[in-house]
Parts: C-alpha cells; structure tokens; sequence
C-alpha cells in the first residue's frame, strides 16, 4: 500500500507527464522500493492513481522481471542458465550456488532474507559465462570463490550498523 509520502511523490512525478499512465513505471517503483515486491494492494493503489485498470497494472508488472510479486531479499542474484551459459557450466555454477546458500536446486530466498536467488535467461553477456545480474549490476566470468566474496561483502555491508553501536 503506497504512503502519504510515496503518494506525495507519486503527484510530484504525475506533475511531469501529460498522460498519467506514462508513469506507470515510475509509480510502480516507488510502490515496490520499500519491501522490495508489489502486493496486490500496491497494484490496485497505482492502477487508482493512474486511472488504469488493475488488469492493466498487473501485466505491466508481469512483463518485467524486476517487478516482483513475491516476498523478494534486498539482493536479487539473477543467473543466466540459458543453453550458451549451460554449455560454460552456468547450470551446476548455479546449483552449487544455492547449495551454498542453503536453497533447494531450483533456488529462492535466504533463511535471512537478504538474497533471492533465481534462474533467468539470456542477460546478453553470454560469452563471459557464468554470469549473474545482482540488482541490475553485472558480474561476469563468476566462479564458486568470486560469488562467495561478492555475497559475502554485501552481507557484511547490509549488518554493518546493526551491529555497530
Ligand atoms: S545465454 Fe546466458 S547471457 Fe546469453
């Protein structure tokens, strides 16, 4: 459910845009950024401000894979498994992954719920396979030891504060 202050943000963005439904995108952001998934209350809040329908709104989020629906960890780990990055050994890089984070093989997110860890398809880096997109960033030519140390940093960097002071 959007805030006052996501629906005072929300106006100022309507402000730009002769057409509200071109802030579709906008709006969604901002509904999701917070728990980092949209429910079906956010989905039905933006369809409202933008005079879309809910149906409208809803395949609008299912075209995008960052738009989430499901209870998603503050990192997303996308690995691509797609036939090229499958033949560089992406598949069991990826089953090893979640192994390691103490996920069935299909992946999902962290007993803590820092990271979400799933399959995609081609993220267009496929000749520096394994590769994996951690919220939109790319990290290319992976191995076992490298996306440790990655995960390890931004797990260190996400307590950092909590356990200070
Ligand atoms: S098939 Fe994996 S990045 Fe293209």
């Amino acid at each position: 459910m959007l805030s006052q202050a996501d629906r005072r943000e929300l106006d100022d963005i309507l402000k730009k845009y002769p057409d509200k439904r071109s802030a579709v995108l906008s709006a969604l952001y901002i509904a999701q950024r917070e728990k980092n998934y949209l429910t079906d209350d956010d989905i039905r809040d933006v369809a409202q401000a933008l005079d879309m329908t809910v149906t409208e709104v809803h395949a609008i989020v299912g075209f995008y894979t960052l738009l989430r629906k499901e209870p998603t960890g503050k990192y997303l780990i996308q690995v691509c498994t797609d036939l090229p990055c499958a033949l560089r050994g992406a598949d069991d890089f990826y089953r090893r992954l979640c192994r390691r984070q103490g996920l069935p093989p299909e992946g999902g997110t962290t007993e803590d719920g820092l990271f979400t860890v799933e399959e995609v398809v081609c993220v267009a880096a496929c000749d520096k396979a394994p590769v994996a997109q951690i919220n939109l960033e790319y990290h290319e030519h992976l191995t076992d030891e490298k996306i440790d140390a990655i995960i390890a940093e931004l797990r260190e960097k996400s307590t950092e504060g909590v356990t200070a002071g």
